[in-house]
């Protein structure tokens, strides 16, 4: 017999369209549409009102400058600095005492971190980073946990213009190695340990173990796990208090660089996204504060993203901190001592906004309502999710057992290279559909369009575009302006940017987005991509070759599946699949590990040599097959066909 919940569930999947309720509404801060009107009859100088309620050195006269497409520029003539956005003009302000975050460690320690703590730390940290000849333009690699030390790194970094380059504390040291050489990084901030979930991993000797080749290390001691310590090395509370307490912010012209952020891209190399300072911030703390409505200092925010991704760039360090915002910020994992722990942090802090991804809402349904129904969420009062398409129960369940019917969920849409959210629904303004991510915000402009560059009509499928440069966009991939251009504006030209996303628009010119177009998979909201995965797997000895597919799956929304060959042998044992996936960890991380592996003595492929990737998919998800008349050998696919069955009935 279905439960109440599940009946209520039920019922609910009927209902098509939340308005936001008149509460809501005559208390938000945009409600209805003159915003929208006024961004629409001329974008260009409603972006530059906005960029105005940042502080400036010099205070910008141009907007976009579009002279050289599709190398957009923002703001091009002000100066500024990202550190001073998000520390020093509040602690100017008289608001040094308040809490920039609640930070909580995974066995439950707590540090209230100020404004006035951050903007101290940074000072003493950007010294630090200069006492060691880092400078203007010079990389910097972080590679941390969730700790307050990983936002002083970055924003000391900011303050005297050394571009930083974060590296997710799930990937591998060899990721990590890779994307210090990629970025050429002079310097790398580390941390003796990392903890999860009771245990520790040693960090630093693991780093040295690869040979990451930094000029610097400077190492957080967090879990005093012992830590080999070397002549570069130097431990970063004793480099703080060794430095000046006084650090003069550089002033930065607004196109200066700000971060590279590496993500993947379709070929197995990633891509370094690089943002800029004034127009990222600029539409990163706007869309904070519209999005979220927020309301400084009465708001306590917590993204529960990690700080390594785009999301915890933008909504945990630059959009809350430029905002003057208090947010949680958890070291742990979310089941982690037990499966209430983000409920009992809600209610703790007495969160009010809440953002996070569509897998966690659907772990925390799995787990089960008693959980977030142990603790008191009655203080929240808007949610949010990003990084893949909501399934409408996942949704509804949220509405109803996290926001109890009465928090409007904002479904944000937006990539690493975007910067800053694109679409979405203004909580007090637009009505939410479940799966929709809404429509795009103010100034900015997307069409859905086919292969040719034609919009389709409604409700067909296509290819999302954007049509209008805005702030926070990607300003090249680092050092490759030739892949920036091959990957993002040859297809549609200069002006039209491509997504890489399928996605249909309705009646309302509501989006609903579909997923990736390219050989990009989405696991968990992260992005993978296939031939990143496939070379770490060919990079086995025993393997020849390999195909990765991203499979449905009802927890990750997409998980990793690969079809692999191997020298000599048909068929790999137990063991062997353990060794490749440990093998993937140890080259890319844990998250690109594939679910599945599936032996086959050959790959489906056209007569030219290329993998047919589709066919694999078809095959994965027990499709009708495709058209198989173009492969050099049809039969590969039958045999393959009885495998994945085999395999299917093996798992249950
Ligand atoms: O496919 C879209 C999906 O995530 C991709 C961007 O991934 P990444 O650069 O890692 O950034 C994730 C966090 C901003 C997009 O191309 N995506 C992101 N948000 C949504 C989404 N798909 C559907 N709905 C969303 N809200």
């Amino acid at each position: 017999m279905a439960t109440d919940l599940e009946q209520e569930l039920a019922e609910l999947l009927e209902v098509e369209t939340f308005p936001p309720s008149d509460e809501f509404r005559s208390a938000a801060s945009i409600s209805d549409d003159a915003v929208r009107e006024e961004a629409e009859r001329d974008p260009a100088a409603w972006w530059l009102e906005q960029a105005r309620a940042l502080d400036w050195f010099a205070q910008p006269s141009q907007s976009l400058d579009d002279t050289d497409p599709p190398f957009y520029k923002w703001f091009a003539d002000g100066t500024l600095n990202a550190s001073v956005n998000c520390l020093d003009r509040h602690v100017d302000a008289g608001l040094g005492d308040r809490v920039a975050f609640h930070w909580r460690g995974e066995e439950g320690e707590e540090r209230d971190i100020t404004y006035a703590q951050l903007l101290a730390d940074v000072q003493r940290f950007a010294n630090a980073l200069k006492s060691r000849g880092i400078g203007r333009g010079d990389v910097v690699g972080i590679f941390l946990p969730m700790i307050p030390e990983v936002v002083v790194a970055m924003l000391a970094c900011a303050r005297i213009g050394a571009p930083h380059n974060v590296v997710f504390g799930g990937f591998s040291p060899e990721s990590v190695k890779e994307r210090m050489d990629f970025s050429d990084a002079r310097a790398l901030v580390t941390v003796d340990g990392a903890r999860r979930k009771g245990r520790t991993a040693p960090i630093k000797a693991a780093v040295d173990e690869i040979g990451v080749d930094v000029e610097t290390i400077f190492v957080v001691r967090h879990t005093g796990i012992d830590c080999p310590m070397g002549e570069r090395d130097v431990f970063y509370d004793e480099a703080l208090a060794a430095a000046d307490a006084v650090c003069e912010p550089e002033q930065l012209p607004a196109e200066h660089p700000l971060y590279i952020l590496y993500s993947s891209g379709s070929t197995a190399k990633p891509k370094g996204i690089l943002h800029t300072t004034g127009g990222y911030l600029t539409h990163v703390a706007w869309t904070h504060r519209y999005v979220f409505d927020l309301k400084a200092p009465s708001d306590v925010y917590w993204c529960s993203a990690d700080v390594g991704w785009v999301t915890g760039h933008s909504y945990i360090v630059y959009g809350p901190l430029a905002n003057g915002c208090t947010s949680v910020m958890y070291e742990g994992a979310p089941d982690y001592p037990d499966k209430d722990i983000w409920w009992e942090l809600c209610e703790r802090y007495g969160v009010t906004i809440f953002y996070t991804a569509p897998t966690a809402i659907r772990a925390c349904m799995k787990w089960g309502e008693q959980y977030p129904g142990r603790h008191d969420l009655s203080a929240l009062r808007l949610l949010g999710t990003v990084g893949e398409p909501i399934n409408p129960k996942a949704w509804l369940w949220y509405h109803k057992v996290i926001g109890g019917e009465r928090c409007p969920i904002v479904d944000t849409w937006w990539q690493t290279e975007t910067g800053a959210i694109m679409i979405t629904t203004l909580p007090g303004v637009q009505q939410t559909k479940p799966g929709s991510a809404g429509t795009p915000l103010p100034a900015i402009a997307a069409r859905v369009v086919d292969d040719s560059g034609e919009e389709v009509p409604r409700d067909t499928q296509g290819l999302l575009t954007l049509t209008r440069p805005w702030p926070g966009m990607l300003r090249t991939l680092y050092k490759d302006d030739d892949r920036f251009v091959a990957t993002y504006w040859e297809k549609f030209g200069p002006q039209t940017y491509f997504v890489g996303d399928a996605a249909r628009r309705d009646d309302d010119g509501y989006l609903w987005v579909i997923g990736r177009v390219d050989d990009v998979l989405n696991v968990s909201g992260h992005r993978m991509s296939t031939a990143e995965i496939e070379s770490a797997i060919v990079s086995h000895p025993k393997v020849a070759e390999a195909a990765v597919i991203g499979q449905t799956d009802e927890d990750t929304g997409q998980s990793v599946a690969a079809f692999v060959t191997l020298e000599g042998e048909l068929e790999g044992s137990d063991e062997l699949v353990a060794e490749i996936r440990d093998h993937v960890a140890a080259r890319i991380g844990k998250l690109a590990r594939p679910k599945r592996i599936i032996w086959s003595d050959d790959l489906p492929k056209t007569r030219s040599g290329k993998i047919m990737r589709r066919l694999l998919r078809d095959i994965a998800e027990g499709r009708e097959l495709g058209d198989v008349t173009t492969l050099r050998d049809p039969d590969v696919m039958a045999k393959l066909e009885g495998r994945v069955k085999e395999l299917q009935a093996e798992e249950g």
